[in-house]
């Protein structure tokens, strides 16, 4: 099969393939989602299989506007609709309880709830009103590799296994939304994966404390956001993770070691490695929104690197606000690993 770059004027091609069952990625504010109709079971099985997802995995379903919740969702959360006017469209995800068999199966991974999404991109919710129906949106990578954030990316992974892919160049955001379970209509939000939405701006809009659930879940236990069970974000390369301060002595261990050390980093660090660092990916600035816009990108382009590189080392930020989304992913392409002096 061949994968077509389809720009804005072809977005009625793109939408047309969707309707039928095919398989297109869409751009979103936080990475590229592999786009499916959610109503067509078949379709959704391809976007497990092209993924190499395993299938109790579930996914999120993409709509246009809230109303197109209404055929899915009655016992809304109380704080839902607070929610869905002040993030949506962007980069916050909402599990609710479902009517009772009015998505298939296949969506849900069997649960009884469901994930919702409106995502902020002009071109996507385009695609989605004209293909007339909810998308499910995966993020569009081979499993276990970083999300694309770039049409390239979902190129790199899926080129030949999908019918097409809406470019609109790089995701802003650079991480996945943020998800919030509110599917007991009596018990207080809990984020299942944080993202750019965070805790304390969730907590500013509904005065009230916002549980965050990162724990490990058991083989028994349906998984309920990416990465709790299954590996995620993990390049090839091993991946460690570097304090402020810790930066020359990580270089000094590397160089002892006999290391090839590729570094991700805004300006400020890479002027302090970049005699020793045998690969530098430059996020655009020291912030923290450079270096999220930046991690998945980073950590492709040097996993690939000719430089062949032994060991990427990355900065750490605070884990509050973005700093959570930013450290929960990274800390799993890291495998939790640290540089510590010893
Ligand atoms: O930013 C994003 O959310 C991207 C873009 C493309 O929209 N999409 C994305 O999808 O990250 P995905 O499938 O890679 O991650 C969504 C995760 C699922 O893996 C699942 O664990 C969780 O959301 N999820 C979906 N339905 C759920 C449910 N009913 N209960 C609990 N968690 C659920
Ligand atoms: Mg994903």
């Amino acid at each position: 099969m061949e994968t077509k770059i389809f720009d804005q004027s072809q977005l009625n091609e793109a939408a047309a393939i969707l309707a039928e069952g095919g398989l297109v990625a869409f751009p979103t504010e936080t990475v590229y989602g592999l786009g499916a109709s959610a109503l067509l079971p078949n379709a959704v099985a391809q976007v497990y299989q092209v993924k190499g997802r395993p299938s109790d995995n579930p996914l999120i379903v993409h709509i246009a506007e809230p109303e197109q919740l209404e055929p899915f969702v009655d016992n809304k959360h109380p704080f839902a609709d607070k929610l869905m006017e002040t993030f949506w469209p962007g980069p916050l995800t909402l599990i609710f309880s479902i009517k009772k068999d009015s998505l298939p199966s296949i969506v849900t991974g069997g649960l009884s709830t469901a994930a919702f999404r409106m995502p902020n991109n002009t071109k996507t919710l385009a695609l989605i009103k004209q293909a007339q129906q909810p998308l499910v949106g995966p993020s569009a990578n081979t499993s276990g590799k970083p999300s694309p954030t770039s049409a390239a990316h979902v190129q790199h992974d899926l080129a030949g296994k999908i019918a097409g892919i809406l470019d609109d160049g790089v995701t802003q955001i650079g991480v996945e939304s943020t998800v919030l379970d509110l599917s007991d209509p009596t018990a207080p939000p809990v984020i299942l994966r944080p993202g750019a939405i965070s805790k304390e701006q969730l907590e500013a809009v509904l005065q009230t404390k916002v549980l965050v659930d990162q724990h490990l879940v058991t083989e028994s236990e349906a998984p309920k956001a990416p990465g709790m069970k299954y590996k995620h974000y993990a390049p090839n390369t091993n991946v460690m993770m570097v304090n402020d301060q810790d930066w020359s002595a990580a270089m000094a261990w590397a160089k002892e070691q006999q290391l090839k050390v590729g570094v991700l980093a805004g300006p400020t660090i890479a002027e302090q490695v970049r005699f020793e660092a045998a690969a530098i990916y430059l996020f655009f600035d020291d912030s923290v929104e450079a270096a999220t816009k930046g991690l998945f990108a980073g950590l492709r382009a040097l996993d690939e690197s000719i430089a062949e590189l032994d060991i990427l080392f990355a900065p750490t930020f605070p884990e509050s606000g973005l700093g959570a989304a930013y450290m929960n992913r990274l800390k799993k392409a890291a495998n939790q690993s640290f540089f510590q002096e010893n």
